[in-house]
């Protein structure tokens, strides 16, 4: 190899290390679970606090006792996701994955029952 050669190639190994820095940088922005707090202060408190038209109130084990009396852990995710009676489709935010609803009603869950939806 000559001076010029080695050159090129330094040059194209920095390349594509950048390049790689960028795929990994993008796939972990892409990867990045939304916000579990910051999706229920913003979509899901307005109702869920007062427990208007029977939203199970955040904490209150009573509810949320009551509601899984009822329903599997499966199906409430669903109903949350899906929509169901007065619960709007993903508490009107559009862009949540199943994942993030999961992880948005495990918030809303008393401390008892933690771990209960999304395994930590
Ligand atoms: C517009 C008001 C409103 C918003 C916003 C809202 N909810 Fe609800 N939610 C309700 C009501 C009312 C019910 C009770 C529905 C019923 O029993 O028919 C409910 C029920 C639920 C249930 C119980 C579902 C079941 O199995 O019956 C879950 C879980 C739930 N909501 C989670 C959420 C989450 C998570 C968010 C935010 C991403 C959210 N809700 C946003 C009003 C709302």
């Amino acid at each position: 190899m000559n001076r010029i050669e080695v050159k090129q190639a330094r040059y194209h190994s920095r390349l594509l290390c950048v390049v790689g820095l960028l795929l990994t940088a993008f796939s972990w922005a892409q990867a990045e679970p939304r916000d579990a707090e910051e999706i229920v202060a913003r979509n899901c408190l307005g109702c869920h606090t007062s427990g208007a038209g029977g939203a199970p109130r955040p904490q209150h084990l009573g509810d949320w006792q009551a509601l899984f009396s009822r329903y599997s852990e499966q199906q409430v995710v669903d109903h949350a996701y899906e929509g169901r009676g007065r619960m709007p489709a993903r508490g009107f935010c559009s862009d949540c994955s199943r994942d993030d609803i999961a992880r948005a009603i495990e918030v809303m869950l008393p401390e008892s029952m933690r771990g209960r939806i999304v395994a930590e």
